[in-house]
């Protein structure tokens, strides 16, 4: 039934629940209501609570407090990736139509078991493979439907993590070390696989893995180099000092108050320079990146069969001056390339044909997902009252991608050991 305003609650408020997906909800009062929040973080549990008028009683600390009852009719889960799972299934047990934070779960039982549980209770669970509400992929999508290359022969698709990014994330942030949070290759390329089996059409037989972490160790630090930026030598020349890079990126944004990744360097609110800097001098994003207990790799290739033929190469890339991905579709008729940085998409057939699309004029916004954040949340609300029945990013359709890039990462783990699928999938 459309026309309805839907109660939600949101655990995890931070980066996604709150400054993403919360927000934009909060933005659309005539389909949503945020009902609850549960943020262990009391700063941001006061912050989102407020900013989203969620009363007193509702906003929740405890797990357990909050899965007591029934909060709302559906639930976004946006906390790290090792708890999406155990809090989904809390969340069927109350029957609650799911909004995921991928990744899902590092853990092939464990995927199948929330498959299985999702499968016996009626509800629905969309996975925030975000990039598939773009216009860019749509349009991808339909130059490919359309036979605009013939045939499709291979992909070769990079995704470019940027080097402040890898240094913020990868590094010094929340998925720096492989004991606590799930492999590189899962947590930032599952999109990349998702797209990638989208785009061959087909699941992926077998594929083989390569990377290591190459450059953020403590040998490669410049001589002499403090613990912390404010404190380095080196802190106005070095590419990865701090205080440059946040700077800059906020100076970037206009100073706007709580934009990424400022908000992940600092929960205060409002964001000050004064602020900012405190977090550098006594926070996990003012190390120096040689001296951050970092495990995770800094560079990542895969190369990849599809079980109808089509090949790929995906390479996750933490040295490039920009983000955003470069696709290239080979065909028997011509090449497309998606140049995501560049803001372009450019068709070349070989009978001379010559096509440029401008992504911004392809439904995309410069924030959040070039769209695909707004287009998630958008396609949820179909989902849940039912105008949707087969969303895109579905549980069953999200599984693939986990698979392959778990399959990826014990590749990597064994000298580039080719891996087969089927060795992956539990569920028929
Ligand atoms: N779809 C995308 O494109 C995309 C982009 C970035 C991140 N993510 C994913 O979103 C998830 C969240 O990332 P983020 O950047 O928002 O992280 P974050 O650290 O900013 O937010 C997570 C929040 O969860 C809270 N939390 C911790 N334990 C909790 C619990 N038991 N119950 C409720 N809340 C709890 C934390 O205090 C924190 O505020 C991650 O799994 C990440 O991989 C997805």
């Amino acid at each position: 039934m459309a026309g309805r305003v839907i109660t939600v609650s949101i655990l995890g408020c931070g980066g996604r629940g709150g400054e993403t997906y919360g927000t934009i909800m909060n933005g659309q009062k005539d389909k949503w209501k945020i009902n609850a929040i549960l943020e262990p973080n009391p700063v941001r549990r006061e912050k989102y609570g407020t900013l989203f008028g969620v009363s007193s009683e509702n906003r929740f600390e405890n797990e357990d407090d909050f899965f007591a009852a029934k909060r709302s009719d559906a639930i976004l889960i946006c906390t790290m990736d090792r708890i999406h799972v155990r809090q989904a299934l809390k969340a069927l047990r109350w029957k609650y139509d799911i909004l995921l934070e991928k990744p899902i779960s590092d853990d092939v039982e464990e995927l199948n078991d929330l498959y299985q549980a999702y499968r016996s209770s009626g509800c629905k669970i969309m996975v925030c493979h975000v990039l598939r509400y773009t216009g860019m992929i749509h349009k991808i999508s339909e130059l490919l439907e359309q036979g605009a290359i013939g045939e499709l022969v291979s992909i070769d698709h990079t995704e470019n993590v940027c080097f402040w990014h890898q240094a913020h994330s990868f590094v010094r942030g929340n998925w720096h070390k492989s004991q606590e949070t799930t492999p590189m290759i899962l947590a930032k390329c599952c999109h990349d696989f998702d797209l990638l089996q989208f785009f061959a059409n087909s699941p992926c037989h077998s594929l083989s893995s390569f990377g290591d972490l190459r450059y953020f160790k403590k040998e490669n630090m410049p001589e002499g180099a403090a613990k912390r930026c404010l404190d380095c030598r080196y802190c106005r020349s070095c590419e990865y000092s701090a205080p440059r890079i946040y700077m800059n990126l906020w100076d970037e944004e206009g100073r706007k108050q709580n934009v990424w990744p400022i908000n992940a360097v600092t929960d205060a609110y409002p964001q000050t320079e004064e602020a900012i800097m405190k977090a550098l001098r006594e926070g996990p994003y003012g190390k120096c990146v040689y001296q951050c207990d970092n495990d995770v790799v800094d560079n990542q290739t895969v190369i990849i069969r599809f079980e109808n033929g089509v090949t790929a190469t995906l390479k996750m890339e933490g040295f490039t001056a920009h983000g955003g991905r470069d696709i290239r579709f080979f065909g028997t008729k011509g090449e497309i390339l998606l140049a995501e940085f560049d803001g372009i998409i450019r068709l070349k057939t070989f009978l001379g044909e010559e096509r440029i699309w401008k992504i911004s004029e392809l439904g995309y916004t410069p924030y959040g997902h070039g769209g695909g954040d707004v287009g998630i949340v958008n396609r949820f609300y179909d989902v849940v009252t039912g105008l949707d029945q087969a969303p895109d990013t579905s549980l069953e359709k999200s599984l693939e991608s986990h698979y392959m890039a778990l399959a990826a990462e014990n590749s990597r783990l064994h000298g580039g050991a080719l891996e087969l699928l089927e060795n992956y999938r539990r569920h028929d």
